[in-house]
């Protein structure tokens, strides 16, 4: 088998962050839209550095106005995730984007977002879940109500709460209310922390929201004392090794510290974050990571275990994806 066909579990998958440019280009000429400034002359995204990332991203996030354009991008997205062997995928929505954090709006994306899930599980053998995350940058007070709308419709899709965008605006605490509604909700906890801030930060979003999970989590390399509370206490880090290179954050794949989080004991698991942003698919994860780790297959067995584990599906959907 080869390594693209080898079945993969992916974590932490920005939906809108996978749209492939060319659905967004289409969709955008459906509407007579002119967003043609985000794009290179390649037709892929174009962006600077991380501030400049996100408004693309929005700017991109724009032309999906109904949950019949949500629909259609649920489906090109698993299509290109299920082609490089992923079989289980957990996507990131926001009804920030979705309907404009109203409840009743919100339930009619996710039932298009659902409908499509459904048919990517019959058709390519694909199965999403979802993990409702409010935009950190656009502040506390929409998270409460995002955070709402995640509470209304937790079930067996949504089954996880998050929280992304920049991590410089605002501190945990300020998503402590939401995070708490989330998780008497039943909700599994991630947070993006430790991509652009260091280690306190991780530290403060472990002691304000308590998540079982962190997004990035990788500059806990900074202070092993933090490295080794993380292994400890069993919190698993998705790591987007491509994502941080491509913004930056790391010069290569061999000054990446997965290797080193993973060695000394920490739960990593391998995600995608934003694929045709970053230039990036899980093969191109999986072989990167093996030329500049040396890693076999032992240690992608391990990491597809690992997030099967930590994955927010039950327990029914676990067994069947073993
Ligand atoms: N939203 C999409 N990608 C992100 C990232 N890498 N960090 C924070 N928020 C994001
Ligand atoms: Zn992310």
């Amino acid at each position: 088998m080869t390594l693209k066909e080898q079945p993969k579990i992916e974590l932490h998958l920005h939906l809108e962050g996978a749209a492939p440019p060319a659905f967004i280009r289409g969709l955008a000429a459906e509407k007579r839209e002119d967003i043609s400034g985000i794009f290179d002359e390649g037709g892929g995204y174009a962006w600077r550095d991380f501030r400049h990332f996100l408004r693309v991203y929005e700017a991109a996030t724009s032309v999906l106005r109904s949950p019949e354009d949500y629909r259609r991008l649920t489906l090109a997205v698993l299509e290109e995730s299920a082609a490089h062997g992923v079989i289980y995928s957990e996507t990131f929505l926001s009804p920030d984007f979705c309907g404009g954090r109203d409840v009743t709006a919100w339930r009619d994306y996710l039932a298009a977002i659902e409908d499509a899930a459904a048919e990517a599980e019959a058709k390519m053998g694909i199965t999403l879940r979802a993990i409702i995350t409010p935009i950190r940058h656009f502040g506390p007070e929409k998270s409460r109500d995002v955070a709402i709308c995640a509470a209304e419709t937790a079930g067996r899709f949504v089954t996880g709460f998050g929280i992304a965008g920049d991590e410089m605006i605002c501190e945990p605490k300020d998503f402590a209310w939401a995070f708490d509604c989330a998780r008497e909700a039943g909700l599994g906890l991630t947070a993006h922390a430790g991509e652009w801030r260091g280690p306190q930060h991780i530290r403060d979003t472990l002691a304000a929201l308590a998540p079982s999970r962190i997004g990035h989590g990788v500059r806990a390399i900074e202070d092993l004392a933090l490295v080794d509370e993380l292994a400890e206490r069993g919190t698993v880090l998705e790591v987007c090794p491509g994502s941080n290179i491509s913004l930056g954050i790391y010069r290569d794949w061999r000054k990446h510290p997965i290797g080193q989080l993973y060695d000394r004991g920490v739960k990593v698991t391998v995600s995608t974050d934003d694929p045709p942003f970053f230039h990036t698919t899980m093969t191109r994860e999986w072989d990167r990571l093996a030329d500049a780790f040396d890693w076999d297959q032992g240690v992608f067995d391990t990491l597809n275990r690992t997030a099967l584990d930590a994955a927010f599906c039950d327990r029914d959907t676990k067994e069947k994806l073993a």
